[in-house]
């Protein structure tokens, strides 16, 4: 089964095909980030146009770099959701005509669901069950994950995501969005430990993660005065530490308390190279299993969408359930994933 994914949730343009028998055969993405660079985060209205306008030139090279004609397409995958609405619609509107246009089966992906499940289409892929850490932009979760559709939620974010605390860090700072990545660079050159900030929740015995308090210490500490000129280097080494330390930390204590021995990380934050160096270091220590996908896998992409949407697909053929027709079709801007059955 040949499946067609596309990706529109955000700031990113995906499309990918799938091949159940031979794996991920093309991919192509197209990212807005200097589109909305001078706004200092994304536009909706602007993303929607953008998707609009990138959405079937990547389509088209996609099927060009894979030597597959339209017609060949088995399936086709989009983000239903979450995500911003506008940006939704493009895709699932994009994906439901085509679906309708070709008659073949046309389904919804939760965008979480595909961050959850994209080291599987890594080059070792980890095998269930394992304990997912998911930081993405706009979530951060541990889940106990049994097989497709069974997660367990063991603890999540009860304020601003990890991937948050980069961005409004990285503002704070003066620096350009997404502020991971600027955040990541910056800190390269600086020091961690000059200044002192926050670990919420490091030792709460519980797995949930707090990291609204880190942008208030950070502003705090940059209206104090930054006194050298690499002091701004240090703070950003500083927020990387923090942010990392307690993923590191909590991701630790969700082996521990699941009794599990395999650690997945996936969303956009899980492409930081100090969060994967620590785990590294952890798994050589403790004996266990860290599966840390390419970065490109780990921020937003086609190719987790179609591999989602086909693994979902093949589920209802494997349970003789009618598999669903393009059509009418509604997008999900909030979807929580313990929402999702098992497939
Ligand atoms: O999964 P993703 O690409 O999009 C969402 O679904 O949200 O995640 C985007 C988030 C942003 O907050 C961005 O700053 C962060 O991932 N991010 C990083 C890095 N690359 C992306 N954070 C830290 N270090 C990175 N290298
Ligand atoms: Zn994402």
């Amino acid at each position: 089964m040949l499946t067609l994914g596309i990706e529109t949730s955000c700031d990113e343009t995906g499309v990918a095909l799938h091949c159940e028998r031979r794996g991920l055969l093309a991919q192509a993405l197209h990212s807005q980030v200097a589109m909305h660079e001078r706004y200092g985060g994304v536009v909706p209205e602007l993303a929607s146009r953008d998707h609009i306008r990138r959405l079937l030139p990547l389509a088209r090279q996609v099927l060009d770099d894979a030597g597959v004609a339209l017609a060949d397409v088995d399936a086709i995958a989009y983000t239903e959701g979450p995500g911003l609405a506008g940006a939704l619609l493009v895709g699932a509107a994009v994906a439901q005509s085509l679906g309708y246009a070709l008659r073949v089966p046309t389904i919804g992906v939760h965008h979480l669901e595909g961050h959850l499940l994209s080291p599987l289409l890594s080059a070792d892929p980890p095998s269930f069950p394992f304990v997912a850490l998911l930081v993405s932009g706009g979530h951060t979760q541990l889940l106990r994950v049994d097989g497709v559709g069974r997660y367990a939620l063991l603890g999540e974010s009860v304020d601003d995501a990890a991937g948050e605390a980069f961005d409004k860090s990285a503002k704070l700072l003066g620096l350009g969005y997404p502020g991971g990545p600027a955040i990541a660079r910056l800190a390269e050159s600086g020091t961690p430990g000059r200044f002192d900030l926050p670990r919420p929740k490091l030792h709460s015995d519980d797995l949930d993660f707090s990291f609204s308090g880190l942008k208030t210490a950070v502003a705090t500490r940059i209206a104090r005065g930054l006194p050298d000129a690499g002091a701004r280097a240090d703070l950003a080494a500083e927020v990387q530490a923090a942010i990392v330390d307690v993923l590191v930390a909590k991701s630790l204590a969700a082996l521990r308390a699941t009794g599990l021995g395999t650690l997945v990380i996936a969303g956009g934050v899980s492409a930081n190279r100090r969060l994967r160096e620590r785990l590294a270091e952890a798994s050589a220590r403790d004996g266990l299993r860290v599966h840390c996908p390419e970065p490109a896998l780990c921020t937003d992409n086609g190719a987790m969408i179609a591999f989602a949407g086909s693994l979902r697909l093949r589920a209802l053929r494997n349970a003789g359930a009618p598999l669903p027709a393009a059509g009418a079709f509604d997008v999900r801007p909030r979807w929580p994933l313990e929402a999702l059955g098992a497939a």
